[in-house]
């Protein structure tokens, strides 16, 4: 990965524009106690660097002679014996590529000197306060310099604007990370369907989606798995998963591999009994075709936000025949009506992260999608269990199916890739996975 890591470098710096750029990474988060959570690296740093421990800052200058700078943990005998290896100082420069690479303590020191010579800096300043104490501190402690004469950073531009723009676009090495967790994660999804039985625990399908992420080598769920059985489909971030399935509820799950640090979001729901009821098919149905009208505008050219109408426009006609809404069509798309049934977003961008860096909006209008976008695709309708306007059929009923989609260049017929296609989806592909 260092040459695409390095063509990557080439670009920022070259888009920096003269200013300078200091990306810092994170520290172990404390779960609780003096327990910690398995460090994660920030997914700007694994961007640009490829470094994969913690404690470390990336420092980009342009038009030096040293543009590629590293501050990381240096090796320590005793310190390792108790939280790992270490590549060090050594390994910053010689495994990944840093012109210059200094002891992550000697940060604050040494910025004052490093930083000389550029007027801007980009910084994501208002994430961490031990960061923006040390970095505001080295500036504030440059002023005798500025007063002598010597360019400091006066002009402060939030980092991640630049990077968001560039982690848009994914390149090879990328894909190929997004369509292994893509590939992982559809088999989990089988896993899941399998797991499900009647009577067994939403705890238990989780531990079928861990073991296959973990197993195929993936670094485990991209973000909190979510099984909702029953109405707990309805609620959108439901993570307790500790319930039981019940014979007749469907199950949503929503879950994602990561892998290389990038993840796949792929939601299905599926009948815990192996068969969906004529109330539940009617709802499946109809989110599906929703999520393949939304799919048909993943093209090069579309505006993201075509994604989002076309999905409503299918959902919308859908409530007023299941009974969930009455009146004009267009009337309750322009009063957002659906919102009842349908309050999020149809997509969102993926890669690194699993709401994917990068702006919806340029200017006054949505983004246009190009070849090298990854979006997801995951219309819903979630019918609350006391919703006493709903059909009785209908209440406790949520499903959502999610998809994650490259966008492929127009000299190739721009059709959408939809990368986790592998997972079974139609009612017969579904059922069949679920057979009891
Ligand atoms: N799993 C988070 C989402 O679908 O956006
Ligand atoms: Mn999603
Ligand atoms: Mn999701």
């Amino acid at each position: 990965m260092v040459d695409r890591r390095s063509a990557r470098r080439t670009r920022y710096l070259d888009r920096l524009d003269g200013a300078a750029a200091l990306i810092l990474g994170g520290t172990h988060a404390i779960r609780n106690s003096d327990s910690e959570y398995r460090y994660r690296p920030h997914s700007d740093v694994v961007y640009l660097t490829g470094w994969e421990e913690p404690e470390v800052a990336a420092l980009f200058r342009p038009g030096s002679d040293h543009p590629f700078v590293l501050f990381v943990l240096p090796k320590d005998k005793e310190r390792e014996t108790w939280t790992g290896r270490r590549s060090g100082v050594e390994g910053a420069q010689e495994a990944h590529g840093a012109d210059l690479a200094f002891p992550y303590s000697e940060l604050a020191a040494r910025l004052p000197v490093l930083l000389q010579g550029y007027e801007r800096l980009h910084y994501a300043y208002g994430d961490c306060a031990e960061h923006d104490r040390i970095v505001f501190g080295a500036i504030a402690n440059a002023r005798g310099a500025l007063r002598n004469g010597v360019c400091m950073p006066t002009k402060l531009e939030h980092s991640r604007m630049l990077t968001a723009e560039m982690r848009l676009c994914k390149d090879h090495d990328e894909l190929a990370a997004l369509r292994r967790a893509a590939h992982i994660t559809a088999d989990a999804h089988v896993a899941a369907m399998r797991a499900g039985l009647p009577g067994t625990f939403e705890y238990e399908v989780e531990a079928a989606i861990d073991a296959t992420f973990r197993r195929a080598g993936g670094t485990g769920a991209g973000y909190t798995t979510i099984v909702g059985g029953g109405p707990n489909a309805c609620v959108l971030h439901y993570v307790q998963n500790r319930d039981r399935l019940e014979s007749g509820s469907l199950c949503l799950v929503d879950a994602g591999a990561e892998f290389d640090w990038y993840t796949a979001d792929v939601t299905r729901t599926w009948p815990v009994s192996g068969r969906f009821s004529s109330a539940q098919r009617d709802v499946y149905t109809l989110v599906l075709e929703a999520q393949l009208a939304a799919i048909a505008c993943a093209r090069p050219g579309r505006p993201f936000r075509d994604m989002h109408d076309a999905a409503v426009a299918v959902l919308t006609r859908g409530m007023i025949e299941l009974g969930l809404l009455d009146g004009d069509l267009d009337e309750l798309i322009v009063e957002e009506r659906y919102r009842k049934y349908y309050m999020h977003g149809t997509g969102h961008w993926l890669g690194l992260d699993v709401h994917d860096a990068g702006a919806y909006h340029v200017g006054l209008g949505s983004r246009v999608l190009q070849a090298g976008h990854v979006v997801t695709v995951e219309p819903g309708l979630y019918i609350a269990p006391d919703d006493e306007e709903a059909p009785e059929a209908l209440r406790g009923i949520g499903v959502r199916i999610e998809d994650d989609v490259l966008i492929t260049p127009e000299s190739l017929g721009g059709a959408p890739d939809v990368l986790t296609s592998a997972c079974p989806k139609s009612i017969a592909h579904v059922e069949a996975a679920c057979a009891r």
